[in-house]
């Protein structure tokens, strides 16, 4: 059986590492892709050189020509810039529109088969901007937010209960901003309910950091955004739909009447498998996550008409 073909758009600090995590998962061949002459080429030939250390089989190519990438089965989009101290995700907007849209165009014309998976930022505006673009069924186009956003959340709990994170459970719905989701009613640790182990306040702020997240890391890192989680999570998308593992995995996914959300891409569980999104998970939700919810779609919507206004 021929390998899969994976291709990361953006041999940055999210492509690169994307690619590491999927060469040492032998999740399948990887071609890196960046505008920066040499750029993907060097970090390319520098992982194939891990291999033999690491024990992993995989081509890994680089290039900055879209024809190698032809024929993928996943196409990761991380190229983009990244915000720096002090910007939000939205300021990203009109600058990565424009990235998004031309690397989009050229994923679409050599691999109309593949799945696309959206990193860049502000993510829920940039996978409407490629799904506008590529003209894809709905099921193969999605943004990589939310298994990051919960990521947080699940690793701050495991901190502050000094216990696995392999045992936190949780949900998360939204889009990628600080007002995104996190689902506490949803969310327990080895099936006990977080609110039995943590006090409200201790939740809370929990809750809290999570929503700031990206922010705390982009201040100390200053030249730029988290990167080793975000990889981590989109590799994990990957590799729900190469196996076809049919995960429950939050993402920004194609709402339609799911969640009345009337056809943007939010964050919310979806089933991953072959076919890409192949269900969305609706969750019955209380009065209160319900307008949490609504105040973050209507985020979204604002930075789609953005989004409209530019393509
Ligand atoms: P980075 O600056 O390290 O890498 C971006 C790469 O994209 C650079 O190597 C650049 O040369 C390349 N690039 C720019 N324009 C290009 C084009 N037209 N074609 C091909 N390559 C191009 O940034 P990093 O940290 O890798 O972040 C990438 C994007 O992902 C940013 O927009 C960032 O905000 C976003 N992000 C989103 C996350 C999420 O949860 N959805 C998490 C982390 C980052
Ligand atoms: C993050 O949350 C930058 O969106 C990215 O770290």
């Amino acid at each position: 059986m021929a390998r899969a073909k994976i291709s990361i758009i953006g041999a940055g600090n999210v492509g690169a590492t994307a690619a590491h995590w999927a060469a040492a998962a032998e999740l399948g061949d990887v071609v890196l892709v960046d505008i920066v002459e040499g750029l993907a080429v060097g970090k390319a030939l520098d992982l194939r050189q891990a291999g033999p250390i690491e024990r992993f089989d995989a081509k890994i190519t680089g290039s900055s020509e879209y024809a190698d990438t032809a024929e993928s089965d996943i196409v990761i989009i991380t190229a983009g810039l990244p915000r720096k101290p002090g910007m939000s995700r939205d300021d990203l907007l009109a600058k990565n529109v424009a990235i998004v849209g031309e690397v989009t165009k050229q994923v679409a014309k050599y691999s109309p088969q593949a799945i696309l998976i959206v990193v860049a930022n502000p993510l829920d505006a940039m996978v409407y901007a490629s799904y506008k673009i590529c003209g894809f069924q709905t099921n193969r186009v999605m943004g990589m937010a939310g298994i990051l956003d919960i990521s947080r959340f699940r690793a701050g709990i495991a901190t502050e209960l000094d216990v696995s994170v392999e045992d936190i459970n949780a949900l998360l719905l939204g889009g990628h901003g600080d007002d995104m989701v996190p689902l506490v009613r949803y969310t327990s640790v080895a099936g006990i309910p977080l609110s039995e182990l943590l006090s409200a306040e201790r939740i809370e702020a929990l809750v809290d950091r999570t929503r700031k997240g990206g922010a705390e890391i982009v201040s100390l890192l200053k030249t730029g955004s988290a990167y080793y989680a975000p990889s981590a999570a989109v590799i994990q998308m990957a590799e729900a739909i190469l196996k076809d593992k049919k995960r429950i995995l939050p993402c920004a996914a194609y709402c339609d009447k799911e969640y009345g959300i009337g056809g943007y891409f939010v964050g919310v569980p979806a089933v991953l498998g072959t076919n890409g999104v192949e269900k969305i998970i609706e969750l019955k939700l209380t009065e209160n996550e319900q307008k949490l919810f609504q105040v973050s779609v209507q985020h979204v919507k604002q930075l789609v008409a953005q989004v409209d206004k530019l393509l």
